[in-house]
């Protein structure tokens, strides 16, 4: 289904393109969105889908109405104005609708995901500290990562949580929130985040990360595993799998990376997830005490998971879009693609 939408859009999209008179463009009007237009037909199968791909496709299918309805008055538009005598104290017609950048669309559904679950969202502070960034979450002082060529500091005198910086994770959000609220707790961050790499089609100096985490009495892996595969299903598809790799994060412990079945090839091996069926979404673990401790939060009464994603890798995949520094360079001809 998926794939009659996208055939279905290129179709319309170089129909409409090719029209040269308003009769024609009507034809096409009643082709694509008349009753008996394909796209009315995906609609009427709706209801005999799942759930959660119900939704899916739902959404798709609106958005295409909408992109051939926008495109089709645009072609009117482009009519219209050439029939006039030119009238130079007309207002010139919008033709170019803005819309919100894939990001944003991409945290924004993210985060609905969560909110579904009833996970509160909470902004973290792009400028952070040294305690925030790192102490606090049991990283090290000798931790490469502290070093200058993985962090931007800031030329700033330095206060008591020491030298200031640019995040280079959301994690410090896990931070803020457990110092100022008490469990049970359940947020999403959304945020920038900022490392010095050098720029090349998988890295960028600064992209985006959601952070996740729940604080209780008795939480324990088995919910992380819930909340994640939920995660994973609604967002990618309701086929997804996931594995869970044993890995190491200083503030959390036990650690996990997590992969999901390969959403090109479904883990039969392709180009994307270089012939392994997986790709890697997210790190994740159980909070450890001692970061618990570090926000006066008693490690003996509450446990917590918590989670990381890279929003440009996510939207990567799932887009299958081959190079980072597209999201950046504000080309309208990849903006107008979503
Ligand atoms: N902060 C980690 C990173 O940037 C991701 C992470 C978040 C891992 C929370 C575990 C728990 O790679």
């Amino acid at each position: 289904m998926e794939e009659k939408i996208s055939l279905l859009e290129k179709e319309a999209e170089e129909e409409i393109k090719k029209v040269k008179a308003e009769k024609e463009l009507e034809e096409a009007r009643v082709r694509y969105l008349g009753r008996k237009s394909t796209i009315n037909q995906l609609f009427s199968q709706l209801p005999k889908l799942e759930k959660e791909k119900r939704a899916y496709i739902g959404r798709r299918l609106n958005l295409l109405k909408e992109k051939i309805e926008r495109l089709i008055k645009e072609k009117k538009l482009q009519f219209e104005k050439k029939e006039e005598e030119i009238d130079f104290t007309v207002i010139s017609p919008c033709l170019h609708v803005g819309r919100k950048h894939l990001l944003t669309q991409v945290i924004e559904e993210i985060c609905q995901i969560f909110k579904n679950l009833g996970f509160q969202i909470i902004e973290g502070n792009e400028i952070e500290d040294e305690w925030h960034n790192f102490s606090a979450l049991n990283i090290p002082l000798e931790h490469p990562s502290r070093d200058v060529f993985d962090t931007f500091y800031l030329d700033l005198p330095p206060q008591e949580g020491g030298k200031f910086l640019l995040r280079s994770h959301t994690s410090p959000s896990q931070i803020r929130v457990m110092e100022k609220f008490s469990p049970p707790l359940a947020v999403i961050s959304p945020g920038r985040v900022y490392r010095p790499d050098n720029p090349d089609a998988s890295h960028s100096f600064m992209f985006h990360q959601i952070e996740g985490f729940c604080v209780d009495k008795e939480i324990d892996f088995s919910h992380l595993k819930g909340v994640l595969f939920y995660f994973a299903q609604s967002f990618f598809s309701p086929q997804v799998k996931l594995r869970f790799r044993p890995h190491y994060f200083p503030f959390t412990e036990p650690s996990a990376e997590v992969d999901i079945s390969c959403i090109i090839c479904q883990g039969k091996g392709c180009s994307v997830c270089k012939g392994k069926g997986w790709l890697e979404v997210l790190g994740c673990g159980m909070i450890h005490p001692k970061v618990l401790k570090n926000c006066g939060i008693n490690p003996k009464k509450f446990s917590g998971f918590a989670f990381g994603m890279g929003v440009e890798r996510i939207a990567m995949l799932k887009y299958r879009i081959a190079d980072i520094r597209i999201f950046f360079e504000n080309d309208v001809r990849f903006l107008e693609q979503f």
